[in-house]
Formats: C-alpha cells, structure tokens, sequence
C-alpha cells in the first residue's frame, strides 16, 4: 500500500492527524485518564510509562514509522483536543489492519465507529485490498463496530494473553476492495 494522508477526516468535529512532540502532553494525559477503562485489553495502558519523555520518544517512532511506510499511526482529536489514537499497520502486499482506542469520556458516542469507517476508507484509497479488525472475543464493542461498518467476520484465533480481559482467542474480520 501507499502511504495514507498525514491527517484524515472522520466527522465534522474529529480528525486523524499524524502527532508531533508538541502533542505529547496531551496524549498522555488522554492515555493517563483513561488508563482503567483501556487496562483490560490493550497492554500499553499497563505496559507504558506515564513520562513525558517516553511520550514524546514513542511519537518520534510513530512519525518515522509513517514516513518509512512501516506503520500509520494517527492521534484522534475532537473540537481541537486529542481523545484517542489509532493506526492502519500493513500486514502484507494486499493487507491491513486498523486499531483505535478512545478516551473514556467520549465512548459511546460513536467516535470508533467514524474513526474505524474514516481509517478503512483511507486504507482502501491507499491501495489496500483487505482491511482487517481484530479484536479479543470478549471485545464486544470492537466486533459491533467491524459488522456495522459491514467488515465479515472470517473466523477465530488463538492469541496470548496480555491484558486481563483477554480470553486469549481472537475475533478477525476483514473487508474487501470490491472496485
Ligand atoms: C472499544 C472502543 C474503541 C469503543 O469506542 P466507542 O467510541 O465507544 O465506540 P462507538 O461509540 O462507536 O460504539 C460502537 C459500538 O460498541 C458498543 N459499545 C461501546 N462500548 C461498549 C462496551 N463497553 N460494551 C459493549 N458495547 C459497547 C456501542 O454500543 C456500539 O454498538 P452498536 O454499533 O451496536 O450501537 C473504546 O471503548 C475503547 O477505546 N476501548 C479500549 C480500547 C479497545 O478495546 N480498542 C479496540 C481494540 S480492537
């Protein structure tokens, strides 16, 4: 695939946009404020440090991530703030898989569904043929975003367990380039 754009439009308030250091601070309280609601299924919420400088590092990575074709990691920002992050990450010449996560104070307001919606359109346009979602079985939230956003779910596999939500079998669907 291609590179997607450094920022991507998802709604009329919310945009993807490719980090600086400058975003630092506010991804990490994001990050900080919403560490129980991430803790049981994404790892870094255990895993990262809350200093600024590994904040500030990690971004540094993601941009030269971007840039090398690695890895397309974005910032979600809402009316200016920064509320969550996501990623399109190349799995192969055909394929891609997107991730989100989304502070806590703005769940359930149908924010992942614009972010995963704007991101696999992006994928899509960036030369992608398979766009994938995987997310642990007891993700429920993650599987109702992949069926309304009309992603087919292909089938299981077994994952190790990181986060203490986890079961340790995962759920993928995919959705396919039909033009
Ligand atoms: C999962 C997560 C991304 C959902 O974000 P969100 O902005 O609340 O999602 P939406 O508002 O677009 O809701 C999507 C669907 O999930 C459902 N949902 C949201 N939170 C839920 C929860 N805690 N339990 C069950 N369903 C939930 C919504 O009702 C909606 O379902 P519907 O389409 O049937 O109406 C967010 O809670 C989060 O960041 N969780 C931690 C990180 C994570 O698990 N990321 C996904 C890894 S694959």
């Amino acid at each position: 695939m291609q590179a997607p754009p450094v920022a991507v439009t998802a709604g009329p308030d919310l945009v993807l946009r490719l980090l600086d250091e400058d975003d630092a601070v506010a991804l990490q309280r994001a990050i900080d404020e919403s560490r129980d609601h991430f803790a049981p299924f994404m790892p870094f919420a255990t895993t990262d440090p809350s200093g600024l400088a590994f904040r500030q590092s990690w971004i540094r990575q993601g941009r030269e991530a971007f840039f090398t074709g690695q890895r397309f990691q974005y910032g979600i920002i809402r009316a200016g703030e920064v509320i969550g992050g996501c990623s399109i990450d190349p799995v192969d010449d055909r394929t891609a898989s997107i991730g989100f996560w989304v502070h806590v104070e703005h769940v359930r307001q149908g924010v992942a569904s614009a972010v995963a919606a704007a991101l696999t359109q992006a994928a899509l346009e960036a030369g992608c043929e398979i766009v994938r979602i995987r997310h642990d079985r007891a993700n429920a939230a993650s599987g109702s975003i992949a069926a309304r956003l009309g992603y087919e779910r292909i089938g299981e596999e077994p994952h190790s367990i990181d986060a203490p939500g986890q079961t340790g079998t995962s759920v993928v669907w995919t959705l396919t380039r039909t033009v």
